[in-house]
């Protein structure tokens, strides 16, 4: 049930009572969070409900909580940045909240009202203005979660749920910035099957993905490039983003069937270089033939995409011990040319041709 009347409640923190802000050059990932959090339930008989704008606080959660037992839990990750006029501006926050409600569906959890919620993010983020950076690059990432809420142990959908939205001031994702990226093939583990919830943005994603990416990191690589389930063969994304290849002058990502994230960025890169006529192809792409253009010289470059990654060059990849050299491992001209094109239409700096900024007042 969608009740689509609920009133938003706001709760200020006292001005005296306001955090300190983290030094702007020490920002990193997810670190700091800012004043105050939206949240709202949800049960069968009341639909959605109790929506309030709120100081930050822990949440109240029974240790039955079907969350923690069953893993009902999914996510969004977005950003707020400030344009030089002092407007603050989010980038496409409808087509991350359309795809929380896919991933809510997925998940057996209740939809929510899109558009509500996106007033009531917009009031969040205005109410905490003065959180988003000033900093070159940084900005306020976004977190709207959904998790179930209700104390049970039978293995069903719940019928209890809290919604909420955090803010945190961020940097860039990777320490290298908008240096290359190296990333290490994996070839044992898988992330999702086919079938399986690999589309849908579901916390369980991200903590299968953990083993491959520890064990990544201690060859020194800074992501895991996952293949797919049933062959081992064929590309599907990065533990973060996206991924794009550059092959003979075609941009190359794997399709969206199912097992890898319909990413918003992924989806404005496809956009923009269609704009600027670049011929794409979103196919099925093996790790040979990746291997066998940069053998034979057609590979130009590789890059992740996401939200908290925005643009991210690959400088190397390693596969079956051995590693191939990307663009001579510098970031690659169309990775740098969408990244500044990404940016400028997020910072509010370059024409919006699309329409993706939506401006929070
Ligand atoms: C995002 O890019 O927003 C994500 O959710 C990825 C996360 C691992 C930081």
């Amino acid at each position: 049930m969608l009740n689509q009347e609920f009133e938003i409640a706001v709760e200020k923190v006292p001005q005296d009572q306001l955090k300190s802000k983290p030094a702007q050059d020490k920002l990193g990932f997810g670190q700091f969070f800012s004043d105050h959090m939206f949240s709202m339930k949800w049960n069968r008989k009341q639909g959605w409900h109790q929506a309030a704008i709120q100081p930050y606080r822990q949440l109240d959660l029974d240790p039955a909580a079907m969350v923690l037992h069953y893993g009902q839990a999914i996510f969004e990750g977005m950003k707020a940045y400030r344009a030089e006029d002092g407007r603050i501006l989010l980038f496409r926050p409808q087509d991350n909240f359309a795809r929380m409600n896919l991933s809510a569906v997925r998940m057996c959890m209740p939809r929510f009202p899109e558009e509500r919620v996106l007033q009531a993010l917009r009031s969040l983020i205005y109410l905490d203005r003065e959180w988003v950076p000033r900093s070159e690059g940084a900005s306020l990432y976004i977190r709207p979660t959904m998790i179930a809420t209700e104390p049970m142990l039978g293995l069903r959908a719940a019928e209890e749920y809290q919604f909420f939205i955090i803010a945190c001031p961020v940097g860039a994702y990777y320490a290298e910035g908008f240096n290359p990226t190296t990333i290490y093939v994996e070839d044992q583990y898988v992330r999702a099957v086919p079938g399986g919830v690999g589309d849908a943005k579901t916390a369980g994603n991200y903590a299968a993905s953990l083993k491959a990416q520890i064990a990544a990191q201690k060859k020194g690589y800074t992501q895991v490039l996952w293949l797919d389930a049933r062959e081992h063969k064929y590309i599907e994304e990065v533990g973060t983003s996206n991924i794009f290849f550059m092959i003979n002058d075609v941009l190359l990502t794997p399709p969206l069937e199912g097992s890898i994230l319909p990413g918003i960025t992924r989806d404005s890169v496809l956009q923009l270089a269609r704009d600027w006529e670049i011929r794409v192809e979103e196919r099925p792409i093996s790790i040979d033939e990746i291997i066998t253009a940069s053998e034979n010289g057609t590979l130009q470059e590789s890059f992740g995409t996401g939200t908290a990654a925005v643009i991210a060059p690959v400088g190397e990849l390693c596969y079956k011990e051995s590693s191939i050299q990307i663009n001579q491992g510098t970031t690659g001209p169309l990775a740098k040319r969408l990244y500044e094109e990404l940016q400028g239409i997020q910072f509010g700096s370059r024409a919006d041709h699309h329409e993706w900024v939506v401006p929070v007042r």
